[in-house]
């Protein structure tokens, strides 16, 4: 390899890493089978376009929002995830339901995200959390939420 074939690929390789680490727009589609694999289709009886609907109505898919609310809390992640009853940040006791790190909310994998959703989802029995989606969306023909993305 010629030294600028090796300059090329070495850039390459840095533009691959910085996609990785970058805060992301989690995709549509991508999320679809993310929530698939977390046994999210009907999870408390919701079908998986709920949240996927869910996800870009809070969020717009960012996993890294953050929003300050009046009181002072500060919803965290893709699913707008309050910091006040389910997550901790640094340095203030609170009440920490899903036993997490409020910035573990924000990272691409989802994986806390989904766990700490599934928990609210099952203790406030179904999607009542996320009252401004339910408002606009609950019972609606979501159907369009998961179209082209090869999921059941
Ligand atoms: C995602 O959210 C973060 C934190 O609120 C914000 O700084 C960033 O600009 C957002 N990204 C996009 C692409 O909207």
């Amino acid at each position: 390899m010629g030294p600028r074939m090796k300059a090329a690929s070495i850039l390459a390789l840095i533009g691959c890493l910085a996609t990785v680490t970058e805060p992301k727009i989690y995709p549509r589609c991508k999320l679809a089978k993310k929530l698939l694999r977390a046994g999210m289709d009907n999870f408390q009886g919701f079908s998986l376009e709920n949240w996927i609907c869910m996800a870009y109505y809070e969020s717009h898919y960012n996993t890294t929002a953050q929003n300050v609310l009046k009181d002072g809390s500060i919803d965290y992640g893709i699913f707008q995830i309050n910091s006040y009853t389910w997550c901790r940040r640094e340095e203030l006791e609170e009440i920490n339901f899903c036993h997490v790190a409020c910035s573990d909310l924000l990272t691409d994998d989802l994986t806390d995200a989904i766990i700490c959703a599934k928990k609210i989802a099952h203790e406030t029995e179904g999607m009542n959390y996320w009252q401004g989606w339910k408002k606009h969306y609950e019972g609606r023909d979501l159907s369009k939420w998961k179209r082209g993305c090869e999921v059941p």
